[in-house]
């Protein structure tokens, strides 16, 4: 298979082994250069007596095989009826065709016979009767490839997959360091860099959601590679369930990348005839270092995987009344937030929790999709004529996915919680989980959501999901299926949004999830952004929006200004700094403008004007990123336009040193020679002077400094 940047190579061995032979940098033409060394290893089963040198345990493997001789870790795993838990697989042929089928039920990137090739390579057990396709998409033009995996159950009887991953590599090289992201509710998205030395890696979430604890995303990288320059593999899971990602390094310095569906409490009991589709997962390749690897993700995530009107559209500016209000507002509050709002140029309002049901606080009336007439006596609809009124969007916040046990939903359907027959429930947050792997939980919630969208003049929904999954079992399904729960929630949940996001295109939706704890490419196929994190600290959101950008391009994170001392961490920064952070992603406020000094309120108009004309460059443009706050004192990062006109760079420096050296400011992706002017300041550089030689940043002595730069091509 061959993109633009890479080419993936693989070798029938044998007549029947389907083998791994290459993945990395772009290969014209294949001649045999990397063949099969074979070699007697000692402890090394052999399938074949009268070759000791072939073992299933040294073969580089494109879908690893589970109990005959590999005694690494395996793609998948069956159990027979008969209890055996043993399969092969041997290569049983393939087809080429232009474009990419969809995936049933599942989110998946899409392209025309243009963009995109597929590649199905038919695997078979005839013990078992069981049928593995592994379908490869080569999107050539985006150096990308996804996988995924099919399973047909071709036999008489009923056969449990214990184990269903997307893709398996293996890697006849040493030398990566491997790239994790982790973190926990307001600390989203930590870069771990490591070796690879022996044994495993492996991340993963057993929580029901893709979690903040770990992204559904692994790279390898040359020793070497850095931002710009070296080899990086990454790959990243296109679902928002359980996970497992995984780099092994085997005795003889192999390393084996996998990913898929977790296989604790996911089987899947395969009916004779059945067939089981996995999530996709993105692979791509680049020799150009982190930031080559974002461009690949952030290209290929705006043209194929984020959909409708709002994928590339510019997104609205917005004010938020979280943490200006919390539970306790009124309509008279949230008007005169509103009116603040739009006098200072905001674009949308929105009204998070609290509007519905009596919830004054946070354990009561999920499920309950109603407006609470006490604080909203005129109703919803009235309060978005109001805010149309202004000149503004109005957007609304919902947690459809969950019920409160103080609720009239609960009180007429207890059966509608997820739980396990005769214990008792573990609350999270003071609620409990809708069962959505029931058809008529899912419709229920769809009707419910469908309601309120349907009576009101509504043009932004945030959806949240604020606990994760415990008793994942269902009265619904057979004791056999029960395995199946946690995927089957999956599947409900996007069988939801594609329903509501397909009855209302105009919509923008936000996914949320206690700030980023579902920040994934499969939600993102849904919702085209996504809140980043309730850590609202300037500081801290440095951190978290770089390492987001990783994969996920600034557009998609949002962001937003919000009052100090901050909430979450208790720091003072700079009004400025806070809005250098946020207007560098999808920019907002969440805070009470009303209560802000004519000072400050000066500074925000100033803040919204600039972002109105630097958001085409920062929600289009290439992003890149230039100095790493999780490695020192600093961050900085700079968009180019799409068109390579405009340019806007950030520096921002953590804490105020003594004898501070003066930094440099070193723009990426300008051309060489151009000239760019400074708009802010009128003056005119180079465009190799502004990448090579670098701006000189002014001292200044402050905490949580921050400098925008905006420059026009001449
Ligand atoms: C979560 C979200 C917040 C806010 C609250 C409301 O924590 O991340 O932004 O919407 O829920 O309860």
């Amino acid at each position: 298979m061959q993109t633009q940047e890479s080419s993936y190579i693989m070798q029938v061995v044998r007549g029947k082994y389907l083998s791994h032979l290459y993945w990395g940098r772009r290969v014209e033409k294949y001649r045999g250069s990397r063949a099969m060394i074979w070699k007697d290893r000692g402890f090394a089963p052999n399938p074949d007596d009268t070759d000791r040198s072939f073992s299933l345990d040294t073969l580089p493997q494109e879908y690893p095989q589970t109990g005959n001789g590999d005694f690494r870790t395996c793609a998948y795993g069956v159990r027979q009826e008969n209890g055996s838990r043993i399969s092969s697989l041997y290569y049983d042929g393939y087809e080429i065709r232009p474009g990419k089928r969809k995936l049933q039920g599942l989110p998946a990137s899409f392209g025309s016979p243009e963009d995109v090739d597929t590649l199905v390579i038919r695997l078979r057990d005839d013990v078992i009767g069981l049928v593995v396709e592994l379908e490869y998409n080569v999107f050539d033009q985006r150096s990308i490839i996804t996988r995924s995996v099919r399973f047909y159950n071709d036999s008489q009887c009923p056969v449990t997959l214990t184990k269903m991953l997307s893709m398996s590599v293996d890697f006849r090289e040493q030398e990566f360091d491997v790239l994790t992201l982790y973190g926990a509710h307001n600390n989203e998205r930590n870069m771990d860099r490591r070796p690879l030395t022996s044994g495993i890696v492996q991340i993963e979430s057993i929580r029901g959601t893709s979690s903040p604890q770990q992204s559904p995303f692994l790279a390898l990288m040359r020793k070497h590679a850095d931002e710009d320059q070296g080899d990086v593999y990454g790959v990243q899971f296109v679902y928002s369930g359980n996970f497992l990602a995984s780099a092994q390094v085997d005795a003889f310095q192999n390393v084996r990348l996998q990913m898929g569906l977790h296989p604790w409490n996911g089987e899947w009991y395969l009916h004779a005839g059945e067939t089981f589709q996995t999530p996709e997962v993105i692979m791509a390749y680049t020799h150009e270092g982190l930031n080559g690897l974002s461009h690949l993700f952030h290209t290929f995530y705006r043209n194929h995987l984020m959909r409708g009107k709002h994928a590339n559209a510019l997104r609205p500016i917005l004010v938020n009344n979280w943490e200006a209000t919390f539970f306790q507002f009124t309509e008279d509050k949230l008007l005169a937030l509103a009116q603040k709002a739009a006098e200072v140029g905001i674009e949308l309002f929105v009204l998070d929790d609290g509007w519905f049901g009596h919830r004054d606080g946070d354990n009561s009336s999920l499920g309950d999709w109603f407006v609470d007439q006490r604080k909203l006596p005129h109703g919803l609809p009235w309060l978005a004529d109001q805010i149309h009124g202004m000149g503004m969007q109005f957007g609304l916040w919902f947690e459809p996915e969950m019920i409160s046990q103080d609720s009239q939903l609960y009180r007429e359907h207890p059966d509608y919680v997820l739980h396990a027959q005769g214990r008792p429930y573990t609350i999270g947050r003071g609620q409990l989980v809708l069962d959505l792997s029931r058809k008529d939980v899912c419709d229920y919630v769809i009707d419910s959501v469908r309601t309120i969208l349907a009576d009101t003049d509504i043009d932004y929904v945030k959806w949240d999901m604020n606990r994760h999954l415990t008793e994942v079992e269902s009265g619904a399904y057979a004791p056999c299926q029960q395995g199946e729960i946690a995927h089957r929630y999956v599947l409900g949940l996007y069988y939801i949004l594609e329903t509501l996001t397909s009855e209302f295109p105009d919509i923008l939706f936000e996914g949320c999830s206690s700030g980023g704890g579902r920040f994934d490419a499969g939600m993102l196929y849904y919702m085209p952004q996504s809140w980043c994190s309730d850590n609202t600290d300037a500081v801290c959101r440095m951190k978290i929006q770089y390492a987001t950008s990783l994969t996920f391009p600034p557009v998609t994170m949002g962001a937003h200004v919000s009052v100090v001392p901050n909430q979450q961490t208790g720091r003072v920064t700079p009004l400025e700094t806070r809005g250098n952070v946020a207007m560098s992603a999808n920019f907002g406020y969440e805070l009470d403008l009303n209560a802000l000094s004519q000072q400050e309120l000066n500074v925000v108009k100033e803040q919204i004007a600039r972002y109105k004309e630097i958001r085409d460059t920062v929600q289009n443009g290439t992003f890149y990123r230039i100095k790493n706050p999780f490695e020192g004192n600093l961050a900085q990062w700079n968009f180019v336009s799409q068109d390579k006109n405009h340019v806007v760079a950030f520096h921002f420096e953590i804490l105020s040193q003594p004898a501070a050296p003066v930094q440099l400011l070193k723009l990426k992706g300008l051309e060489a020679d151009a000239l760019y002017r400074d708009v802010d300041r009128g003056t005119v550089y180079g465009g190799d002077e502004l990448m090579y030689a670098g701006i000189s940043i002014p001292l200044k002595k402050q905490d949580f400094r921050s400098e925008c730069y905006r420059f026009e091509k001449v």
